[in-house]
Parts: structure tokens; C-alpha cells; sequence
């Protein structure tokens, strides 16, 4: 392994520079994003509610140099694909390089003029796991055309421009929490992130006693875009009702929880109980602020699980893997909390575990999730990293 500047290059870093040579015979510049988990606060980022996530050791890489065509040509190691694409009339296509284009078209729209690149790209964040793939493709090729073309974006508005993205590109409602963790995320810290207002504060994840694992249930979810979009309209529906009583609310943020109840009745049962769930999960947030700062992880382990049952019953975005896992969970000892983690309906659970009942419980969460779905679960003991970067060689 080659070490500069107190960097070991992992395998993947090295890999991907010599494919870029190997393919395009130049030097590339090459850039990381990685993906994110997320303590608590889910689905409250487009509600304008809090959210808790940090960055991970999992990443996409973009190696990148300008060529002299107005053309993308991108290879992408994971998938073994290659493509070209112009970069006149950019639309909208299915798979991977939708988020390139989508990054490009979103640039172009703000007046930005970006001409031809060839790119490679590689990753190890698993796929639809619930850990923020497409956020960290679009954050690192952000990233990448921002210093290349020195466009003099913010990362913010690196952030902004890959959840429009996800929205023009990808037909994902999203939130803003994937894209802010991949861009902002600090070793060792989680963010609490203010969706209305985007202040953040980092506040340390530091348990030394402690590791986060994601238990992956292999369901790749399908449903997700569409039954979260779903959501999002319930979610709205819901503030468009109390809007009529209380001028001042323009989204659940605003919404209190005896307000919540009191107009129960103009609600249906559905945005009721959706409503419910945010308000809810907005104070488990703040509430789990305050016990991650008093050093208390039993008490933030114990809201995960009440999160996980907001999520299961009253979200409605879980599904019997993810809760057979977090039940799984509750049972063992080491184990102070577990939810599942990200936009749902499989994915990963992400469980806060002792550090000495770390592999007792990988093996016997893996040979229970085996004998139940008949399908073994992939397992990450991951740490919380730094966001987007540039990797010097
Ligand atoms: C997905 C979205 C985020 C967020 C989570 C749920 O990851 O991209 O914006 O809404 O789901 O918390």
C-alpha cells in the first residue's frame, strides 16, 4: 500500500487512478463522497424538521480529467459499463449515469457552461441499502466539476444542486440530510441539522465503547421512490389542513402536538397518523441531542427503538426483515439501540452495539436472518468519516 501525507490509499483509490490511465491516458484528478447513516430523524428533512446523520467509511470515487469534445465518456467499475453521452439536450436516463447527467443539466441550468470529461467511477456504498448511494455519486461528481471547472460553488450549493438531482433526475421527492452529510460530514461527529433554516451543529459520537453497525436486509427497496413521494403528499396534505386553522404553519416543523390531536377529526386516518409519526420523531431528535451531549447512549438507544416502531406503525415504511431485525436486536444483550435507517422498506437497520458484543451478535443476527428469509444479510461495523474530498496521490 502507498502512503503520502499520512494517507494510506485504499485499494479502490489506487484502482481507480490506473483504470483511468489505462482508459483515457492521462492523468486524473481524483475525488471521494461517502455515504451516511443517520441516528435518528428520518423523513423529517422534507417536513423541515431535524435530522442527525453523519458521514461514513463508505464512498464513491470520481476520477475525472477535461477532454476535448463536448462529451461525457464515463466508465463505471461497479457495473463494468461504459457510456458516452453529449452534453447538448441532456435528459433523463435509466440508471446510474442519470445522476451525472443530472448534476450537468442542473449546472447548465444555473449558466454554468461545462464542457467535455471523461470520468470513472467506483464505489463501495451498497446500493439502494439505504445509505445514500446516488447522494454521494452526486456529491463527488459535484464536487469534482465544482474544483475542475472552478465553478466557486458553496458546498451547500453543491448539496442543493444533487437533491434537485435526485428530484429532476431521479423522480425522488427528497429531502436535503443525504446530500449535507455527504458534503459536510466530520470525522468522529454526527450533524444536527436544521432543515429550515440549514444550521448545523456537530455534536461527537464519542463512545469509544461503542460501534455502529448496519445490518443490511438485502431488500433493495423498489417501492421506496414512489411510496415516499407518497408520503411527502400525506405530509402536506396534513399541513394544508391546519393551515386553515393555525396561519402560521407552513410545514409539520411548525406543527405542535396538541394541535395535532385537536383537529384529529379533519384529518384522515392515514395523514393522522403520518402527521403523528413526524411531530413525534422531531422531539425523539432534540431529546436525543440532549443525551448524546450528557454522554447517556442507553437513553438515545431507547428512542431508536421507539423511532423503529414510529417508522413500522405509524409511517407504514418498514417491512418484515427490517422489524424482524430490530426485534432480533431488542433481544440482545450489548445491543442499546436499533432502528431502521434511511427512506425504508428494507434497506439497513442500524443498531448501536457494545463493542464486545460486536461479532457475538454479527454471527447470530446472521444465522437467525438466514434461517428466517433464507438469505444472509451483508454486516458494516462502520466509523463516521469526513465528507466530499479531493485524494492527492
Ligand atoms: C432518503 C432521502 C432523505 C430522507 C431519508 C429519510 O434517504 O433521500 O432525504 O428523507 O430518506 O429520512
Amino acid at each position: 500500500m502507498q502512503c503520502r501525507k499520512n494517507h494510506y490509499f485504499s485499494d479502490m483509490e489506487r484502482n481507480i487512478r490506473a483504470q483511468f490511465l489505462q482508459r483515457f491516458k492521462k492523468e486524473p484528478i481524483v475525488f471521494a463522497a461517502p455515504g451516511r447513516v443517520n441516528l435518528i430523524g428520518e423523513h423529517t428533512d422534507y417536513n423541515n424538521g431535524f435530522v442527525l446523520p453523519g458521514a461514513i467509511d463508505k464512498k464513491i470515487l470520481v476520477a475525472i480529467a477535461k477532454n476535448n469534445e463536448n462529451v461525457l465518456n464515463v466508465y463505471a467499475c461497479q457495473f463494468q459499463q461504459a457510456a458516452s453521452f453529449a452534453l447538448q439536450n441532456i435528459k433523463p436516463v435509466k440508471g446510474w449515469a442519470t445522476y451525472l447527467l443530472g448534476m450537468i443539466f442542473n449546472l447548465q441550468e444555473k449558466g454554468f457552461s461545462i464542457s467535455g470529461i471523461d470520468v470513472v467511477v467506483d464505489g463501495n456504498v451498497p446500493v439502494g441499502a439505504g445509505m445514500s448511494s446516488s447522494a454521494a455519486i452526486c456529491s463527488a461528481f459535484g464536487f469534482a466539476l465544482n474544483s475542475i471547472f472552478e465553478l466557486g460553488l458553496s458546498r451547500m450549493e453543491l448539496a442543493l444542486l444533487g437533491q434537485k438531482t435526485e428530484h429532476n433526475f431521479a423522480g425522488l421527492q427528497c429531502g436535503i440530510m443525504d446530500q449535507f452529510a455527504s458534503l459536510y460530514g466530520k470525522a468522529g461527529n454526527v450533524i444536527k441539522l436544521d432543515c429550515r433554516s440549514l444550521e448545523y451543529e456537530f455534536i461527537p459520537f464519542n463512545f469509544p465503547d461503542y460501534r455502529i453497525v448496519l445490518v443490511n436486509t438485502m431488500v433493495t427497496h423498489s417501492l421506496a421512490s414512489s411510496e415516499y413521494n407518497v408520503r411527502r403528499k400525506q405530509c402536506e396534505e396534513g399541513v394544508a389542513v391546519l393551515k386553515k386553522y393555525y396561519a402560521e404553519i407552513n410545514s409539520l416543523r411548525d406543527v405542535q402536538g396538541e394541535q395535532l390531536q385537536e383537529h384529529k377529526k379533519d384529518l384522515s386516518e392515514i395523514v393522522f397518523k403520518r402527521c403523528s409519526f413526524i411531530v413525534n420523531e422531531n422531539k425523539r431528535l432534540l431529546h436525543g441531542c440532549d443525551f448524546l451531549k450528557k454522554g447517556d447512549l442507553q437513553s438515545f438507544g431507547e428512542i431508536m427503538f421507539l423511532a423503529h416502531e414510529g417508522l413500522s406503525k405509524w409511517y407504514e415504511v418498514s417491512c418484515l426483515q427490517s422489524d424482524f431485525l430490530v426485534e432480533q436486536a431488542k433481544q440482545f444483550n450489548g445491543v442499546v439501540g436499533a432502528r431502521q435507517m434511511g427512506g425504508g422498506f428494507g434497506g439497513c437497520t442500524i443498531n448501536i452495539i457494545n463493542n464486545d458484543a460486536v461479532n457475538d451478535f454479527s454471527e447470530s443476527i446472521g444465522k437467525l436472518y438466514q434461517r428466517q428469509f433464507n438469505k444472509a444479510p451483508e454486516i458494516y461495523v462502520t466509523q463516521i468519516e469526513d465528507g466530499a474530498k479531493r485524494i492527492d496521490y
